[in-house]
């Protein structure tokens, strides 16, 4: 699916055109591709380019789920472009590249693709300032067939994985380009509107209306990035280290609210024992957002968004260790491809087996032994790859609970001492980068000294019960 520049070019035309074009001097500026190859999502991301930073400055209105304002993106061409893509799915009123106004065209087949042609061709290396304004109704916007952006009865979310960012700003979406967020949204002031990172500052510049400004100094992923607009508890505290700790409660939680608190204001506990496990912290913030608008978690950077169900029949805190756990795997080291999903969700799951070690309710070997004595040989449950699932198992049970075993197996093989080792240096080596498996597996045979081939075949690649659970009991 990917439309390669030059090739695509070519590929239009004929073979020997290709040929001619190769060692040309002055080659014309390219398209950017409407992708980047990634093998569950070909439109995912876009081809030419490289974000620095984001800076969106949006208005809300619950009662009408109008959003409307401008994002603003810095970016650098990565190669010479005649036009790009963003992934962007809401009605764009204009476009400027540089201070001139940019033609522009959104997809018609649904496939949420800008496409932006600058008045003038942009340069290798070049800087562009790329300013998208826009006013829409989220909720209405069909991208690949759904919206991910949900309505709430006050409010609303944007909150979703592999894809929320377009439908409310403009990006190149994919979780290989991190960058820098400024986030500032306006609402009504009886409403909040949550984000990543530090909130900077509130601002009222029109009665009944407060701007809320949010701002992230760390690389972060497009998915990651996420808005939360609605009635809610917000609590601003300060970690033990001196960080701001914003939580957020849903004003509709009900009987859940108790347990809700009792689990994500123990954010800072959780990741303070975390960080003796995987190195420092990465982020500058931290903080949780409990809401009755999704049913599942997620690992939003500094601030995860959690479904009120995680708290239905009491505290839990084993889901605020699995999202503090993907601050490390999934947010300061990210995915090169969605299929290498396991680097997030294989991790995070075994985030929660460290922190039931800890608290003393069941070892690591007690829950390894349990997931691989629980599913049968003949279970579906071990037909899914970790490694490679499929597009529509990417969040398959196998992916967290094989997954987990796998990096327990690692564990056992290599000796704790090494395993920590291999966690903490690959958190630096690939501090605010992508990554893809084989490169865990190549440091995980450097540190260890050990061949481990065979081992990661088995645990992620191979179909069917392995023949010896991680702690070498066989089934
Ligand atoms: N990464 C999330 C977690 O494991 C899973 C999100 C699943 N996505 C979804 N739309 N249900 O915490
Ligand atoms: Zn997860």
């Amino acid at each position: 699916m990917r439309l390669k520049t030059r090739a695509g070019f070519a590929g239009l035309t004929a073979g020997v055109v290709s040929v001619l074009l190769v060692g040309s001097a002055a080659a014309a500026p390219a398209p950017g591709s409407i992708g980047v190859g990634d093998p569950y999502y070909p439109h995912a991301g876009n081809g030419g380019y490289d974000v620095g930073h984001y800076d969106l400055r949006l208005s809300y209105q619950p009662s009408t789920d109008l959003l409307s304002g401008a994002t603003t993106i810095l970016l650098t061409a990565t190669q010479d472009l005649s036009r790009f893509n963003l992934d962007f799915g809401l009605k764009v009123t204009s476009v400027r590249v540089n201070n001139r106004p940019a033609q522009f065209a959104t997809s018609t087949d649904g496939t949420g693709e800008l496409t932006v042609t600058p008045s003038t061709p942009l340069k290798k290396g070049q800087t562009a300032t790329v300013v998208v304004a826009y006013a829409d109704t989220p909720s209405k916007v069909k991208i690949d067939g759904f919206t991910a952006w949900k309505k709430t009865p006050d409010g609303a979310l944007a909150v979703d994985e592999p894809q929320s960012a377009a439908w409310w700003f403009p990006s190149n979406d994919h979780p290989t380009d991190l960058a820098t967020y400024d986030i500032s949204v306006e609402v009504p002031n009886d409403v909040a509107a949550l984000s990543n990172g530090t909130l900077v500052r509130k601002t009222v510049q029109r009665p009944g209306w407060t701007r809320w400004n949010w701002r992230s100094t760390k690389p972060q992923a497009t998915y990651l990035t996420s808005l939360e607009v609605g009635k809610f508890e917000v609590n601003e505290q300060t970690t033990p280290d001196g960080k701001p700790f914003i939580t957020a409660y849903g004003a509709d939680l009900g009987e859940s609210l108790g347990a809700a608190k009792a689990s994500i204001e123990r954010t800072p506990e959780i990741t303070e024992f975390l960080a003796s496990k995987f190195g420092p912290y990465p982020f500058e913030a931290q903080g949780g957002v409990a809401t009755t608008g999704i049913t599942f978690a997620l690992e939003n950077q500094t601030r995860p968004v959690y479904g009120a169900r995680a708290f239905r029949s009491g505290s839990n805190t084993s889901v605020v260790a699995h999202e503090q756990a993907h601050q490390w795997f999934g947010d300061n080291v990210t995915l090169g491809k969605w299929s290498d999903i396991w680097l997030n969700e294989g991790f995070a799951s075994y985030g929660e087996f460290l922190w039931s070690e800890e608290t003393g309710e069941g070892t690591a070997d007690e829950l390894a032994q349990y997931i691989y004595d629980s599913a049968p040989a003949e279970d579906p449950f071990w037909q899914v790859l970790p490694a490679d699932p499929g597009e529509a198992n990417q969040f398959h049970a196998a992916v967290y609970d094989r997954g987990a075993l796998a990096v327990h197996a690692l564990r056992k093989a290599v000796g704790d001492d090494t395993f920590f080792r291999i966690l903490q240096t690959w958190q630096q080596v690939k501090k605010s980068k992508s990554a893809v498996i084989p490169e865990f597996i190549a440091l995980a045979e450097k540190i260890s000294g050990k061949p481990l081939y065979d081992l990661f075949q088995t645990w992620l690649y191979t179909k069917g019960k392995p023949a010896v659970s991680p702690n070498g009991t066989p089934a």
